[in-house]
């Protein structure tokens, strides 16, 4: 093992910089090279590779953003190629093997959610030696108890709960936050305990839009003139359409989530005659630092994949297993998206404050 390649897939995320700090820092103490890939796979299949020295990466541990960029759609095993003035769909993970080859890469580390894992798992399949490092704020992937990031999009929403509190009392209005995390509640529901909502709506559990009205009324019987609302943005009313668009023909289709915040404002206006206020925090919570947590989690994932490097430990992603990383295949990442169980303890306690989840 002499030469290591790491690129950062899919969405951006806080603790990206983190971990590429992490990769570089922890192979220069065994010796080993590290190169950068530019913009996320796009960058493997055009080549576009770059050194990743001790000089690059000083000063970025507290850094949004990554520093080698990314890109969200770009699959190459189904790559918009433009052929003779004409986009075509190709596959070009000949490109990204012989790239890699070219630069005398042994091993390649994904930092990546569920697609850029998905397309790790299919190159690792054709032989190449491939890791997974978990990111995500959404916290949606399996085999891993906390994906990079998550913890910091929460203290985000948290603290928008925070302000939208001081400003629902004043007024005596609604509010709603609308918060990310595609299929999944976790930001929704980490983010409604910690910051006091009144309501969590989240994709696992579709909600009664009376049931919501309910609590509302029942707290302004109890004097308390204001409620908070937190929706996840994949969160639907019962008996609405719930749609899981992964790989759709081979290529990312762009994900048609968002807008229910919206909705609930207006029905609650319309129907119950509620004054409310909607606030969407997009993306907010994938921009900035990342917190001390976040900081560590990233740390420790980036020198994990390093060591698995070094033992030669392929096809594999580095995971959080109580306070342990350890390493799980990478199939059973990918395997299907972690969602809230109704038994998650913190949806239970959740229940047990008082809070409602809308069912
Ligand atoms: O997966 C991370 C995430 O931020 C989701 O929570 C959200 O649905 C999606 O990405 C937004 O993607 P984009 O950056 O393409 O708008």
């Amino acid at each position: 093992m002499r030469k290591i390649a790491v690129l950062t897939g899919g969405g951006d995320c806080p603790g990206l910089n983190a971990v590429i700090r992490a990769v570089a820092k922890s192979a220069h103490q065994y010796g080993l090279e590290v190169l950068g890939i530019r913009d996320g796979f796009r960058g493997a299949v055009e080549g576009d590779f770059m050194p990743l020295t001790l000089k690059e990466v000083s000063g970025i541990l507290p850094r949004g953003g990554t520093i080698l960029g990314t890109t969200n759609r770009d699959n190459p095993f189904a790559y918009e190629t433009i052929v003779n003035g004409t986009a075509q769909i190709l596959d070009r993970s000949g490109d990204v093997i012989r790239n890699l080859k070219d630069h005398d890469v042994d091993a390649l580390l994904v930092i990546g959610g569920d697609g850029s894992l998905n397309i790790a798992l299919k190159f690792a399949n054709l032989g190449l030696n491939v890791i997974g490092i978990p990111k995500t704020i959404d916290n949606d992937l399996m085999a891993t108890d906390q994906t990079f990031g998550f913890q910091t999009a929460v203290d985000t929403a948290t603290e928008a709960l925070d302000r939208l509190h001081t400003t629902a009392e004043s007024h005596h209005r609604v509010m709603v936050l609308e918060v990310m995390g595609r299929y999944a509640g976790w930001i929704a529901l980490y983010a409604g305990v910690a910051g006091g909502a009144d309501v969590i709506l989240i994709p696992e559990i579709p909600y009664t839009l009376n049931r919501v009205a309910q609590a509302i009324q029942k707290r302004a019987k109890q004097g308390k003139k204001f409620s908070i609302i937190v929706v996840a943005e994949g969160a639907k009313p019962r008996g609405g359409e719930i749609v899981v668009e992964r790989l759709v023909s081979g290529r990312f289709d762009p994900i048609k989530l968002g807008g229910i915040g919206a909705k609930i404002g207006n029905d609650l206006e319309e129907q119950y005659g509620l004054e409310t206020r909607v606030t969407v925090l997009g993306h907010l919570q994938r921009g900035g630092s990342p917190n001390s947590y976040d900081r560590v989690l990233s740390s420790r994932y980036g020198v994990a994949a390093v060591d698995a490097a070094l033992e030669e430990e392929f096809g594999i992603m580095v995971a959080l297993r109580g306070r342990d990383i350890v390493r799980v295949p990478l199939n059973k990442a990918v395997d299907k998206l972690k969602q809230v169980l109704l038994i998650d303890p913190l949806l239970i306690a959740a229940r047990n404050l008082g809070l409602e989840m809308g069912d």
